[in-house]
C-alpha cells in the first residue's frame, strides 16, 4: 500500500511537470533555448546596446543621404500645396513616366485596389460604396467631358492631397504608382482612343 502511494505520488508529479511543461493558449510551454524563438529587436533609431552600434549616434538605421531620392520617390518633393491655389497651380503638372501598356497594367492593378469601391471597375462611379449610397461623386464617370478635360496634374493633386469626399491616397501610393493609376484613369476616360507609349525602357 506504501509502495502504491509513493508511486501514486510520483505519478502525479511528473503528470503535472509534464503539463506545466505543454504549450496551449497563449501559454508557450518550456522553451528550450528561447532566444532562437524570440530574436533581439532594436528599438527604432536606437541601438545603443553593446556589440549593436554599427552605425554612427547609436542609429539602428541610417538616415538618408542628403540629397538622395528613394526609387520611386522621384517627384516626392510635389511642390503644390494642399490648397485651392495648389489645386489650381497643380494643373501644369506632369511626369515624365510614358504611358506605356506595361506602366497603364500596373495602374489597373493598383486602381482594383484602392480605387474601384468608389468609382467602379470601368470608371463609371458604380462601385458598391457609391451604389450602396454612402458616397456621391458629382460627375457621371471617366467618360464625362469633366474628367476628359481636368489635366492630369489635377488628378495628381486629388489623389495626393484628396478633393471633397475622396480622401488621400498619399500613403497608399508612391508617386510614380499614382501616375501609373492616372493613366490607367485615361485609358478608361479615352476608351479606345488612349494611345500607349513605346519606349525600350518600359519601367521608366
Ligand atoms: C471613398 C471613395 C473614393 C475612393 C476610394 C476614390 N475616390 Fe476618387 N473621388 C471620389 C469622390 C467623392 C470624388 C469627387 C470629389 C469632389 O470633387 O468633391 C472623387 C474624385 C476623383 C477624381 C476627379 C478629381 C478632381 O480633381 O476633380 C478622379 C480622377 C478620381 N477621383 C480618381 C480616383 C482614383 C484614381 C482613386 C484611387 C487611387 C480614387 N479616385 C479613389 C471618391 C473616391
Amino acid at each position: 500500500m506504501k509502495i502504491n502511494n509513493t508511486l501514486l505520488v510520483c505519478l502525479g508529479s511528473l503528470a503535472i511537470i509534464w503539463q506545466s511543461c505543454t504549450s496551449r493558449g497563449n501559454n508557450p510551454g518550456y522553451e528550450y533555448a528561447p532566444n532562437m524563438y524570440i530574436s533581439k529587436t532594436p528599438e527604432p533609431y536606437s541601438q545603443l546596446e553593446e556589440g549593436w552600434a554599427y552605425n554612427p549616434k547609436g542609429m539602428s538605421s541610417r538616415l538618408p543621404v542628403k540629397g538622395t531620392i528613394a526609387k520611386g520617390q522621384i517627384d516626392y518633393q510635389y511642390p503644390h500645396p494642399n490648397s485651392l491655389k495648389g489645386y489650381e497651380a497643380a494643373a501644369a503638372f506632369t511626369s515624365e513616366m510614358p504611358k506605356t501598356q506595361e506602366n497603364v497594367l500596373r495602374g489597373k492593378e493598383l486602381y482594383e485596389i484602392y480605387c474601384w469601391h468608389c468609382h467602379g471597375k470601368g470608371g463609371n462611379n458604380d462601385g458598391p460604396v457609391v451604389k450602396e449610397g454612402y458616397i456621391g461623386v458629382p460627375w457621371e464617370g471617366y467618360t464625362s467631358d469633366y474628367i476628359k478635360e481636368l489635366p492630369d496634374g489635377k488628378i495628381y493633386h486629388t489623389i495626393t492631397h484628396g478633393k471633397g469626399l475622396m480622401g488621400s491616397h498619399a500613403h497608399m501610393l508612391t508617386p510614380s504608382e499614382r501616375w501609373k493609376v492616372i493613366y490607367y484613369v485615361r485609358s478608361l476616360s479615352m476608351g479606345d482612343e488612349f494611345v500607349y507609349e513605346q519606349t525600350k525602357n518600359q519601367n521608366k
